[in-house]
């Protein structure tokens, strides 16, 4: 009975891991089930963990791996059978993809090539991303350790991402730095090295500014003519500012 429910649950998963990657795919379009069952590497992966997850949550031994690297031997993508992947995940082209241990995936997940969701080093527990829903992930992209990347996130090709992602940010680059978030540009570091504070010529002009009031209660208390201002000190700004902002704002 339990095997009969655990069958067509992984029917029912694999049914929507196929019309996942015909409705992403754009070379899917009016390929049969059956062609792409036997074709398309990203579902024979995904069928292929379905089943080898549902073994190891029965606590099966030494079938789920076999399944597992049986598919990396196929198809060039590695998942752990403990993986917990949300329905609708679609891997294009597929090869070199790894998906740990601890690696849970929400539902209408893409994974193009050479994505890795793996751990950072040698700890023990969850040491792999959390991938939330509706998230787009470019190929060659490094997630790395125990990190969140919010609902609907992008993560840009080649990026290695080892912080929580924003839910509907667009991350990029090495380290992976929002560069989008909820489609708006992110407001970035000051990278205006032109137009910088002088804090030094700040304190030394309220120092000269006190000095020539000092020196008019002196000239006040003494009756002797306060110093003219050109004999005054006068404060230049130690860094010249001129010039437009480099980054261009
Ligand atoms: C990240 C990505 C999803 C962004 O797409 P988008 O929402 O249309 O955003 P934009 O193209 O407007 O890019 C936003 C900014 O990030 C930059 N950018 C985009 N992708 C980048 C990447 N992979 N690496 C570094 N910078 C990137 C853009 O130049 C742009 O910079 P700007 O704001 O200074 O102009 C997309 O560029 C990407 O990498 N997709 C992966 C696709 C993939 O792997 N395809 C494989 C097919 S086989």
């Amino acid at each position: 009975m339990a095997a009969r429910a655990l069958l067509t649950r992984v029917a029912r998963e694999i049914r929507r891991d196929i019309a996942s990657a015909r409705e992403r795919d754009p070379s899917a379009q009016g390929v049969r089930a059956a062609e792409m069952l036997a074709t398309w590497p990203g579902i024979q992966a995904l069928l292929t963990h379905r089943v080898a997850h549902a073994l190891h949550g029965a606590g099966v031994p030494a079938l789920p791996r076999t399944l597992a690297f049986a598919a990396r031997s196929l198809t060039g993508i590695e998942i752990h059978p403990a993986a917990s992947i949300g329905a609708g995940l679609f891997i294009d082209h597929g090869s070199g993809v790894v998906i740990g241990e601890t690696a849970q995936i929400g539902d209408n997940v893409t994974l193009y090539q050479g994505v890795t969701l793996g751990g950072t080093g040698f700890s023990t527990g969850k040491r792999h991303p959390t991938v939330e829903d509706n998230v787009t992930i470019g190929s060659g992209a490094k997630l790395l350790g125990p990190i969140t990347i919010g609902h609907g996130a992008k993560i840009g090709a080649n990026s290695v991402v080892v912080a929580d992602v924003p839910e509907n940010a667009t991350v990029v680059g090495v380290p992976g730095h929002p560069v989008r978030v909820d489609g708006r540009r992110v407001e970035g570091p000051d990278a205006d090295w032109i137009h910088l504070p002088d804090p030094v010529a700040d304190a030394m002009r309220v120092l000269s500014s006190r000095v020539a009031e000092l020196e008019r209660q002196l000239a006040e208390l003494t009756g002797r003519a306060p110093p003219h201002d050109s004999e005054a000190a006068t404060v230049h700004a130690l860094r010249p500012v001129k010039g437009r902002n480099p980054a261009g704002g």
